[in-house]
């Protein structure tokens, strides 16, 4: 029997609809696939796992033996502990005694001395092994804290001191004498600027610049340009990568609420660059280049030290393959690739990453160095991206403010930054002798391997990041040993060194004394002796166990 039309119409709709719910599907599970398999790839999943950890701690009698330790090094570790603790009491009495009064009015200070080391082992060690947070100056490669210990810095201030502190006391000097005249008039431009822009355009192959307080505020409005002129709602960001502490770009743990415009998607995998050729409603994708000493990890912080898991390792042909490869379907489909050079710009060369890759980026955004030693947030891209107005519509605009921009001081000391860039012959010496940062890798895991002991770094450049080569419940106690040593870390401790490019071969070689020996301590305080049979896989069904009975133990209660 020949089919009527409405029978017709009916079919063909029916048709539609399930070839649209077929596709939906499909991209939906494309989607799925590259997702990274760990937590940090699943933002959804860790805020809930988040919420559900319970909170437990080891007392005294079992901080020392959570390893199943047996007694004369339980013994061992608790001795070394209490007289760690004392000699920091003693030698740092001032500057302990600071942060004590000051810290109950620093949510900061709270937060980070919480967060040093895992938290089942937290109270103890803020009870007994105080630290200083302040400091009084510095001078070369060292920092100098208010009992007048020196300390070398491997902090590098987050990122922004790359050439050496003396170096930006000398920007912000001169800065202060060139904006002196104009003080800190808001509005008007200091003319400073001009130099700035234009050398900013040079150095990312840009047209134009705007300027923002925080390399968080430069990302928020390159993402915000980019779905402006695309007209598309999502932004992409890679597994582990940190972009500033904005909402979008921080989607898991950490922000209350959810971010519901943000794909996270597996870095360096093919599944993801299927995703960007397929959707439609990708707005732009940001890279920060660091993530290839460890795609698809957080920032390493000793805090989640629970084993020996961490790893790292740069391989710098496989990353420039991958960006590549992002860089051609970003321009295949409109999406705007934006590389956030906002911590490895000025430390990669002249150009940054955009030249240590070989790849040319849709938008760049650049901050913690580049206003020589004051804060600041820079956005580098082409009109066609920049523009913050609709010709034809003129109700339809991007807008950004922000009081302090182009703050007059902050122009001045950029315009000291970026000239030295090109004066001053020791900043063309250390950019054309980078390789030495691998080579003095080599050098101290050579050492540390000579010496026996189950360390190793790990480099992209002049940044660092201790692993751990045999499974340890403690490893996070380097970071006291390396501070007896007289090294400065930051909170995040052993996962993160930050070298100024001034370190010379002597003060580098007197680090990697120091760090040989605070490693010896503790392998002689016995923080490192191993159970037979202990896996970083049988660590973690351990903590899986402790955590359930916590859980339980708080619910029959
Ligand atoms: C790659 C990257 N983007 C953005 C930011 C945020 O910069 P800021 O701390 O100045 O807001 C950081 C800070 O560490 C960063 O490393």
């Amino acid at each position: 029997m020949p089919l009527s039309f409405p029978t017709l119409g009916l079919y063909s709709t029916a048709f539609i609809a399930s070839a649209l719910l077929t596709r939906r599907i499909v991209t939906r599970l494309q989607l799925s696939r590259a997702k990274h398999r760990s937590l940090t790839g699943h933002a959804r999943m860790s805020r809930q796992l988040a919420k559900w950890l319970p909170f437990y701690e080891y007392d005294e009698a079992h901080f020392f033996a959570v390893d199943g330790a047996p007694p004369h090094i339980v013994e061992r570790r608790r001795s070394a502990f209490y007289e760690l603790g004392k000699q920091l009491a003693d030698k740092h009495t001032k500057s302990i005694a600071w942060s004590k009064q000051t810290a109950p009015y620093v949510s900061d200070m709270q937060f980070v001395s919480r967060y040093r080391v895992p938290y089942q082992f937290s109270r103890l060690v803020r009870e007994h092994l105080p630290l200083g947070s302040a400091l009084a100056s510095s001078q070369g490669v060292t920092v100098t804290d208010l009992d007048g210990n020196t300390f070398y810095d491997l902090t590098g201030s987050y990122g922004v001191n790359v050439f050496g502190y003396d170096f930006y006391k000398g920007c912000i000097e001169t800065a202060v004498a060139e904006a002196g005249a104009l003080g800190p008039v808001l509005g008007g431009y200091h003319d400073s600027l001009q130099y700035n822009v234009k050398r900013l355009c040079e150095l990312s192959g840009m047209e134009e610049v705007s300027f923002h307080m925080s390399g968080t505020e430069a990302v928020m409005q390159a993402v915000r340009l980019a779905r402006y002129h695309t007209k598309r709602r999502y932004l992409v960001r890679f597994c582990g990568a940190y972009h500033g502490w904005w909402g979008d770009v921080q989607p898991g743990v950490g922000n209350p609420q959810m971010a519901r415009d943000t794909y996270t998607l597996k870095d360096m995998h093919a599944a993801s660059l299927k995703v960007l050729r397929t959707r439609k409603d990708i707005a732009c994708v940001l890279i920060n280049p660091l993530q290839a000493l460890h795609p698809n990890q957080n920032a390493p912080g000793d805090s989640s030290l629970l084993d020996s898991s961490r790893n790292a390792n740069f391989d710098r042909a496989a990353y420039t393959e991958w960006l590549q490869q992002v860089r051609q379907v970003c321009s295949e489909r409109g999406i705007v690739l934006i590389f956030d050079e906002v911590f490895m710009g000025f430390r990669l060369g002249l150009r940054g990453a955009q030249d240590y890759f070989g790849i040319q980026a849709d938008m760049v955004t650049y901050g913690k160095t580049v206003a020589g030693g004051l804060p600041i947030g820079v956005v580098c891209g082409p009109q066609r991206l920049m523009q913050r107005f609709d010709e034809k519509h003129p109700a339809n605009i991007c807008f950004a403010r922000g009081t302090f921009n182009s703050h007059p001081y902050v122009m001045t000391a950029m315009r000291a930054f970026l000239k030295a860039l090109v004066d001053e012959p020791f900043v063309q010496q250390i950019y054309a002798t980078l390789d030495v940062w691998d080579r003095r890798a080599n050098e101290l895991n050579t050492r540390l391997r000579d010496a026996q002991l189950p360390i190793q770094v790990r480099n992209m450049s002049s940044v660092w990041t201790v692993t751990f080569t045999q499974p340890s419940r403690y490893n996070w106690m380097l970071q006291y040993y390396l501070r007896r040593e007289g090294l400065a870390l930051s909170w995040i401790g052993s996962g993160r060194f930050i070298f100024s490019l001034n370190y010379t071969q002597e003060d580098f070689a007197a680090v990697s004394t120091r760090f040989i020996s605070a490693a010896q301590q503790m392998q002689a305080d016995g923080w490192w002796w191993q159970k037979a049979g202990m896996t970083n896989k049988s660590i973690k069904r351990q903590l899986l166990k402790e955590m359930l009975a916590a859980k339980f133990q708080r619910r029959a209660q």
